[in-house]
């Protein structure tokens, strides 16, 4: 979520951004954007998700609205253009940012388009979950200009960003993508070597592996596995990360936590999870034992649900922030 601040900072330079599929996770970054002030335009191939495509994201500047995050949802609106072709989405653009499936070879071609239509020499980010992007752009004759913005869905509420090169990405086009991503209230984060998932990945998905093997070896339920996040570990880390906890969980500090708790966690990383907790045959059973599980049709209602606390931890982050300073 970006700040205010950003937003109405008169002397930041008003760019054209290209968003390159437009569901999820495109809809958002063009709220992220547009709020910040610059022109957008949403392109997309499927004609279903472009005719919605204006009401979808004056929903979410509407709940940043309701937040005192944003201050005239209309001017997020005037911002944004929204077409079915690739090219003239491209055409002027200073800045791409790509949100196809998250398949290979649909990033291989998207990428090889991209590359051939955009003006030269501007930045490509690929908000890819997992694949580095030495996979889909190699052979590339503007590979230099392509590298991974990964943000957390939806970007508009969640403001990390992971960015991560090739061996063969500018460092100019890094850092210039570093700075357009602050100056948009984005956190961004430098990823130094490319690793599938990069670290957010890795992170949930180490969690995820730990809690389903809790959960096949039946020592927890589902509801109460979430409630240990969301009533234990989550609270402090929605505002401080798991160094920044440890630090505070031991009179002196980290190395009088790490003196204290290594071995047990040295014991309970001699078992680590394994690959298999992620077989068919173990989530099935989780699934079927999920009781609180939601049905299809209560996902967007869900979805609306977390969006508006998402807001409001933003709003109340961005208070204790702006005290602290
Ligand atoms: N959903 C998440 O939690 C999340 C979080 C961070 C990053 N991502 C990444 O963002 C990307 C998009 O994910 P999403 O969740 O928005 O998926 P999505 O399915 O909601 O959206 C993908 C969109 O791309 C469009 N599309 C398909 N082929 C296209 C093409 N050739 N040109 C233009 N548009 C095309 C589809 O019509 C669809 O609207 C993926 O790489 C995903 O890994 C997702």
């Amino acid at each position: 979520m970006q700040s205010e601040e950003a937003a109405g900072d008169k002397d930041k330079q008003m760019m054209k951004i290209a968003i390159i599929g437009s569901g999820l996770i495109g809809r958002s970054w063009a709220v992220v954007f547009a709020h910040a002030g610059h022109q957008v335009v949403l392109q997309d191939t499927d004609e279903a998700c472009l005719d919605k495509l204006a009401d979808t994201v004056m929903q979410e500047a509407a709940i940043l609205y309701r937040h005192g995050l944003l201050a005239d949802p209309q001017s997020v609106r005037e911002k944004l253009t929204i077409t079915g072709d690739l090219s003239s989405a491209l055409t002027g653009a200073d800045f791409i940012q790509e949100n196809g499936p998250e398949r290979i070879e649909i990033k291989r071609s998207l990428f090889e388009a991209l590359d051939q239509l955009a003006p030269s020499d501007i930045p490509i980010a690929s908000s890819t979950s997992a694949i580095i992007a030495s996979q889909f752009t190699k052979n590339l004759s503007g590979r230099h200009r392509c590298f991974v913005g990964h943000p957390v869905n939806p970007p508009h509420l969640v403001p990390l960003v992971e960015l991560c090169g090739s061996p063969w990405t500018s460092s100019n086009i890094l850092e210039q993508a570093y700075q357009i991503y602050a100056e948009c209230g984005m956190v961004p984060v430098r990823i130094k070597a490319e690793k599938q998932g990069f670290v957010l990945n890795r992170l949930q998905g180490a969690v995820l592996a730990e809690a389903l093997r809790l959960l096949h070896e039946d020592v927890i339920s589902v509801e109460d596995l979430d409630k240990t996040m969301k009533d234990g570990l989550g609270m402090r880390w929605a505002f401080m990360g798991p160094f920044e906890t440890i630090e505070l969980n031991a009179p002196e500090g980290a190395d009088d936590y790490f003196q204290r708790y290594c071995s047990l966690f040295r014991d309970m990383a001699a078992e680590p999870p394994g690959q298999t907790v992620f077989d068919p045959s173990v989530t099935k059973t989780i699934v079927q034992n999920w009781k609180t599980r939601l049905g299809k049709d209560d996902i967007l209602r869900r979805t609306a649900w977390r969006n508006e606390r998402l807001a409001s931890l933003s709003a109340w982050k961005k208070q204790r922030n702006q005290e602290e300073v």
